[in-house]
């Protein structure tokens, strides 16, 4: 299964929970990529730039999305990073949008333990969220499944993923 949302939504904390209840392994894109390159995502941007960062990712995300019963999490920019990138799921993957509002994710970044988003370090990183998430909105809608994640936590969220998962997986599905 296959998490997406905007940076902040919370899906590297639902990946955790889902985990937890399903049994599957998180695998997490941006982590992986900075195992691959020995660095941290700031210091990607910082010394390779966007467009690297992207191929990078792009490729991580090739191999992870070829896993069985695992639980992805992407980063926020993956969907609309290159095209057909939602619509080039395995038909099988469950994909969820994790929702939350530009305001709610900046929020919630800066009150978070640290981790940098280069893309928000900005003068005014409301106004670039709401810009971005506009851009992405379109290509999350794509999931199959949409939670509002500023308003239930990620327990409750995960709850609801997993016991879909528990469906689905009875049918063949993963
Ligand atoms: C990005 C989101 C980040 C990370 C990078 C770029 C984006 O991941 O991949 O900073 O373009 O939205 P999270 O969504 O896990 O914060």
């Amino acid at each position: 299964m296959l998490l997406v949302g905007f940076m902040g939504a919370g899906k590297s904390r639902v990946a955790r929970e889902l985990a937890r209840r399903t049994g599957w392994r998180v695998l997490d894109f941006d982590h992986e990529v900075e195992a691959v390159e020995g660095r941290t995502i700031p210091e990607i941007f910082r010394d390779r730039g966007e467009a690297e960062f992207r191929e990078i990712e792009h490729r991580v995300a090739q191999r992870l999305l070829a896993e069985d019963r695992v639980i992805l999490s992407s980063g926020g920019g993956w969907p609309s990073a290159g095209p057909g990138r939602m619509e080039g799921l395995d038909p099988r993957t469950l994909s969820v949008w994790l929702r939350i509002s530009p305001e709610a994710a900046v929020a919630r970044i800066r009150g978070g333990r640290g981790r940098v988003r280069p893309l928000l370090e900005v003068p005014d990183p409301v106004a670039e969220a709401r810009r971005l998430l506009e851009l992405r909105e379109g290509d999350y809608a794509k999931a199959k499944l949409w939670i509002e994640a500023e308003s239930s936590n990620p327990r409750a969220s995960a709850g609801r993923i997993a016991s879909l998962i528990e469906a689905s997986w009875s049918s063949g599905t993963d």
